[in-house]
């Protein structure tokens, strides 16, 4: 019965939160479909998972054409998890180049985008949807030296809140969840830029004084995607160990 079972779409798998995200699904039985760019990551994290019970896709969300392929070559979208995403190293902002704020926006903002746009021709098909945007507290608050990662964190959050509304009585809900740091290769890159002082800064920024796992933000993305949340849309779920507070 293949087909009864939800379909479950992550971008950004091969690593960090989008793998966590799909060890947690593939534990529920879902079908689910891994896109990450790195394909060593990729296949090593469906190895992980299990090959027989996962499909992947290299995939560069910030690649239109990509997209507009890899999303046609999938039959049904029951949730799609938008993940992927990039930092750049802390720079301040008059020092950003363009080459960062590109890559940034492509990948973070464009990418997410696209691959949104073309869950929702699948869902509108299907009469039903959820979409979960990996946004950040970087896209809440002030998130001085990293100010193009921040600004497209916060262009997430609008498109999240104004397609949760655009498509609400199309049954489809559409949320974000914005951790803090969590403890992955993204926030291991910038702590090796950092003296001591720098990175006891960062793991100590919230009143919890620790990074976050992985698997609290899966827990989180789960409940999102389940009937559980029903009531739920156009919301950005903060994880952050109180930092917001
Ligand atoms: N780690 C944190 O502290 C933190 C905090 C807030 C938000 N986030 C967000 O969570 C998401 C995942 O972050 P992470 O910490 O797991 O990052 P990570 O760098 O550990 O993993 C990101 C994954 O995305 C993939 N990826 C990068 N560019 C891609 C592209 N163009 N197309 C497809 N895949 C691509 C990478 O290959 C990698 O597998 C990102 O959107 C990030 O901005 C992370």
């Amino acid at each position: 019965m293949a087909n009864n079972k939800r379909t479950i779409v992550i971008t950004g798998a091969g690593a960090g939160i989008g793998a966590a995200v799909a060890k947690h699904f593939v534990a529920l039985g879902d079908n689910v479909i891994l896109l990450d760019i790195n394909a060593q990551s990729l296949a090593d994290t469906a190895q992980t998972l299990g090959s027989d019970k996962v499909t992947t896709h290299v995939l560069d969300v910030a690649d239109k054409s990509s997209v507009l392929k890899v999303f046609a070559s999938i039959e049904k979208i029951d949730v799609l998890v938008n993940n992927a995403g990039v930092e750049h190293i802390p720079t301040p902002m008059h020092l950003v180049s363009d080459e960062m704020l590109d890559k940034n926006l492509n990948i973070n903002v464009k990418g997410l985008w696209w691959c949104m746009q073309q869950a929702l021709h699948k869902m509108l098909a299907q009469g039903q949807g959820n979409i979960i945007n990996i946004a950040s507290v970087a896209g809440l608050r002030s998130a001085p030296m990293i100010a193009a990662y921040s600004a497209t964190k916060h262009a997430v959050i609008g498109i999240t809140k104004s397609a949760a509304v655009e498509y609400a009585r199309k049954n489809i809900r559409i949320n974000a969840v914005c951790p803090s740091f969590i403890d992955t290769d993204m926030v291991r890159r910038t702590l090796s830029l950092m003296d001591e002082t720098g990175q006891r800064a960062i793991v100590g920024a919230n009143p919890m004084k620790r990074l976050g796992e992985v698997d609290e933000i899966a827990n989180a993305i789960v409940w999102l995607a389940s009937n559980e949340s029903s009531f739920m849309t156009g919301h950005t779920m903060t994880l952050d160990g109180g930092m917001t507070a």
